[in-house]
């Protein structure tokens, strides 16, 4: 049994850079891109894409899931986030229920206070187990 590869975040980090970059965010002027190491080891990627029903628009994580999927589905295993300044940028509410459904309770985000657990960025969180 081999121990799993330790996780490159740098390299998330500037993935989340490089997306960040090409992020459409005309009306917020507020630019997020979103990385994740999935557990066969590739990097999938999402920005933000807004909408002039201002309501509709897109965060960067929701195109991170679903480039997870496009690509072949697997297990988010590490995310990291970043707003214009390429800073860690925490998800919001509902990004972090994607998340949870895409890495569940042992995958990693980075943040401006270190990496944690996603049990810490959304604790007690309601997931398919609740289903029943
Ligand atoms: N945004 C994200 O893309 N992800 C988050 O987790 C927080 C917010 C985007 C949505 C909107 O386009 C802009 O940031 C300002 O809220």
């Amino acid at each position: 049994m081999s121990a799993d590869p330790p996780i490159d975040w740098p390299a998330l980090r500037k993935a989340a850079v490089d997306v960040m970059q090409r992020a459409y965010a005309p009306y917020s002027r507020f630019p997020v891109g979103a990385a994740g190491l999935v557990d066969d080891g590739r990097i999938v990627v999402g920005c933000n894409v807004e909408n002039a029903a201002y309501g509709v628009g897109l965060c960067a994580e929701c195109g991170l899931v679903s480039a997870l999927h496009a690509s072949g589905g697997g297990r988010l295993v590490a995310v990291a986030c970043v707003g214009g300044d390429g800073e860690p940028l925490m998800p919001c509410g509902r990004c972090r229920q994607l998340l949870w459904e895409n890495g569940g309770p042992e995958c990693l985000l980075e943040t401006a206070r270190g990496v944690i657990p996603m049990t810490v960025v959304l604790p007690d969180a309601f997931d398919a187990q609740d289903l029943g």
